[in-house]
Parts: C-alpha cells; structure tokens; sequence
C-alpha cells in the first residue's frame, strides 16, 4: 500500500483509438488499473493531429510499421493519463503486455493486450519505456504538468 508521494513514480499511459470509442473495454482496463492501485493524475481525451503523432512516435521514424502507426494513432481520439504507482513505469508496461500480438495471446493472455490487442499496431494502449521517456511523454501531452513540482511536494494532493 502506498501511503506517501516519495515513494511515487510517474509514467505516462495512452488508451489508443482502437479502444476509446468502447465502453467495456475502457470500463474494463479502468477497473484493472484501480485494482493495482494505481493513482490516477491526470485524464483527458483528445485527437492527435498527423504532425503531433509523428513527434510523438519520433523514435520509430524510418521503420517499416511507422507509417501504419502514425496513420492509426492519429485516425480517432486517444486518452491521455498520467498515472503513479510504486515502480509505475514497469508495472504498467507489464498490465499492457508485450508488444507483439501473438506474444501476448500465447505468453500474456490475462494482459491488456493479451484480452484487447487486435494487431502489432491496434494493441489497446501505451506506456512510457523509462524515466526519461516518462518525462518527455508527460511533456509532451501535459506541458502545464511541472514532474519535478510533483515529486517535490510530499503530500499526497490530487
Ligand atoms: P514499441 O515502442 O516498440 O512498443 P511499445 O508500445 O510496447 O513500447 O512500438 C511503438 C508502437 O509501434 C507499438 O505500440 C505499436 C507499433 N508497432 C507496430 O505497429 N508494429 C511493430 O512491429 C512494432 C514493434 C510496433
Ligand atoms: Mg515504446
């Protein structure tokens, strides 16, 4: 049980447009990240635009699923939180599962991804890869967010 905001850490996760616009599924991922008792900070929804998704997923220019990616995260609406959690970054991205879709039907089916994933690219949601990433993530969807303001103040505010 996390009782104070110094053992916290931030990361940053996205409900892509594969799931946005279905109920149970959003109902369903909801629920999962209560019950790891995750804290939820930040919530909003919105459109990426082409531009803002191809900054966004900047790393992976130039690979063969870039293209495919960019035209599916910018295509419907995503959900943008920030979430807390002893160890954030990692247990999020083990909740989400492996990346590659058949990973997770044979090695993570219980996973996000492994209930959600429909392909490689439609794989339900995002999760920032290490503390930097985490930073830059947060920055990127929350410029107002100051991290190091939120890692300073001790008291659990939300
Ligand atoms: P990556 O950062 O490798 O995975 P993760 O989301 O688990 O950190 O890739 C970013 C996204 O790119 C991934 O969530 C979906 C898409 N992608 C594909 O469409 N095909 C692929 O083969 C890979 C590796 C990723
Ligand atoms: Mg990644």
């Amino acid at each position: 049980m996390v009782t104070a905001r110094g053992s916290l850490q931030l990361t940053l996760a996205l409900f892509k447009p594969d799931i946005t616009r279905v109920p149970h599924v959003l109902k369903a991922i909801r629920q999962r990240i209560v019950e790891e008792e995750f804290f939820i900070i930040r919530n909003k929804e919105l459109r990426l635009t082409r531009e803002e998704t191809e900054q966004f997923y900047i790393e992976h220019q130039g690979k063969f699923f870039y293209n495919r990616l960019v035209t599916f995260m910018s295509s419907g609406p995503t959900q943008a939180l920030i979430l807390a959690h002893e160890d954030a970054i990692k247990r999020w991205r083990h909740l989400m599962g492996p990346t590659k879709v058949y990973k997770t039907k044979f090695e993570a089916p219980s996973t996000i991804r492994g209930m959600y994933g429909l392909t490689d690219t439609r794989n339900s949601t995002h999760g920032s890869d290490s503390p930097d990433t985490a930073a830059k993530e947060i920055a990127f969807f929350y410029p107002e967010f100051s991290i190091e303001d939120w890692y300073k103040n001790d008291e659990p505010s939300f």
